[in-house]
């Protein structure tokens, strides 16, 4: 079987783009499955550190094809400087990057709409990367959206305006003030769908249906984590799409039956940013100390992440959801120093202790049952070897390994693609 899949198993900003890009040299095709901008994939090498958006975390690489699947929403504006931002590394997009007809477009109307939503919600606003992509979602499911492909129809400016009009009239609706000129956004939008159009603007379900005959090798790469699945996350405080394995179907148009490994990643602690329910979240001294060491500001938006231990009950729930094959641990650096290492191995409810992840997390309703094990006081991040770890942090792989039930098989000591330990 050809595909294998990448997703993250916690709240997002769980190291993907490092892990796609390392991986890389072992895939034919890269395919980004789900998401759009609100991303920020992450990759560090040869003293560059580069963020990327909506493209593919393997764009780096010599050889391999970076698909744009159509699961993915695009903000053409974005998607056109990230390019931009790309060209001192003299890529051939023409050669290297497809991007699937089918996927829809982020107008900026969505943008508006997303902030409009938000203000709405007042202290009960999801935290939303603003980038538009709930209300872009809602129209893909309503079926208003406008495609990629439809950018190639002598008629879609009169399927935009028609669609941003209806927009302008729903802004209304929420009473909000939101500053903006509609003229300007749309001068923007407008010639970055002209620069779109030179892109390979392609089927991407049959590129991907051909490329399996062929036996080229494909690796699906996920956006944001399982926990921010529309479905299986913490919802409402989630993002719009389907982030677990079945987005790599309806996001690319891969059968489930033609899924390999699934490699499920994870920090070695827990982070998330925005709004929502988070058990183990740390807001005294250790919590602060991970958020410094683990430089953990959102990669898209700046914002402090939220710190806490590591949620061995969540992350199980997340194993099965998407049948996770093989873990990656990421960011273990950062746990160097702390006396104790803390792990949530079942919630107190009000019905008891439970080991499963129930229908609501919120403080209110769980509360983290942690074990304790020792901690380790070395540097990890010079580290190349397996055999250099410290005994106390060996334990610490060895009990995940054996709660969660799954190898752990990539260990991650910094943000450098030379950084990684396989196991
Ligand atoms: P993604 O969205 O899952 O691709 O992750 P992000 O890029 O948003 O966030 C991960 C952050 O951690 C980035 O700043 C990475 O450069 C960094 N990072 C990745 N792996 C490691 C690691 O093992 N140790 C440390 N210290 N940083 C890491
Ligand atoms: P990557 O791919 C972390 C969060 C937002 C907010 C919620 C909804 O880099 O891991 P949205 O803009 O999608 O409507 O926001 O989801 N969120 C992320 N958090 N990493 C991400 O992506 C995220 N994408 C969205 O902070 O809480
Ligand atoms: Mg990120």
């Amino acid at each position: 079987m050809a595909v294998d899949l990448l997703l993250g198993l916690q709240w997002g900003d769980e190291g993907k783009g490092k892990i796609v890009d390392v991986l890389t040299s072992s895939y034919d095709i890269i395919a980004r499955f789900q998401g759009g901008p609100n991303a920020g994939h992450t990759l560090e090498f040869e003293g560059n550190k580069h963020v990327l958006h909506t493209i593919p975390s393997g764009i780096f690489h010599p050889k391999a094809i970076n698909l744009i699947g159509n699961g993915v929403v695009i903000d053409p504006i974005i998607f056109i400087k990230e390019i931009e931002g790309l060209k001192p590394y003299n890529i051939d997009f023409n050669e290297k990057l497809l991007i699937s007809k089918k996927a829809h477009l982020i107008l900026p109307t969505h943008r508006l709409l997303d902030a409009a939503s938000e203000a709405s919600k007042g202290k009960a606003k999801i935290g939303s990367t603003l980038k538009g992509i709930g209300p872009t979602y809602m129209d893909k499911t309503g079926r208003n959206g406008i495609r990629v492909g439809d950018i190639l129809a002598s008629n879609w400016e009169e399927k935009y305006k028609h669609l941003s009009i209806k927009h302008l009239n729903m802004l209304k609706s929420y009473n909000i003030s939101i500053d903006y000129d509609l003229d300007d956004l749309e001068s923007e939008f407008f010639s970055s769908i002209e620069n779109l159009k030179k892109f390979k603007l392609v089927d991407s379900e049959q590129y991907l249906i051909d490329a399996q005959k062929e036996g080229s090798k494909i690796l699906a790469e996920g956006a944001q984590g399982s926990l921010l699945d529309v479905d299986f996350g913490t919802y409402p405080f989630v993002t719009s799409s389907t982030t677990t394995a079945a987005g790599a179907c309806t996001g690319l148009g891969v059968a489930p039956n033609k899924i390999n490994e699934v490699f499920g990643i994870f920090k070695a602690y827990a982070t998330r940013v925005g709004s929502g329910p988070f058990p183990t979240e740390l807001s005294d001294s250790i919590g602060k100390t991970m958020a410094k060491v683990g430089n953990e500001f959102g990669s898209t938006t700046g914002r402090a992440r939220r710190c806490g231990w590591i949620d061995l009950v969540a992350l199980k729930y997340c194993i099965n959801i998407n049948g996770v094959t093989q873990l990656m641990m990421m960011k273990s650096d950062v746990l160097s120093g702390f006396n104790k290492i803390k792990v949530c191995t079942a919630y107190q409810t009000e019905k008891g202790i439970i080991d499963y992840l129930p229908y609501g997390i919120s403080n209110k309703e769980v509360a983290p049952i942690f074990e304790e094990l020792p901690g380790w006081k070395e540097d990890l991040t010079d580290m190349t070897n397996l055999d250099e770890f410290p005994v106390n942090f060996n334990n610490y792989i060895s009990y995940l390994e054996k709660a969660l039930n799954t190898p752990i098989k990539i260990v991650s000591v910094g943000p450098d693609r030379k950084q990684t330990i396989f196991r």
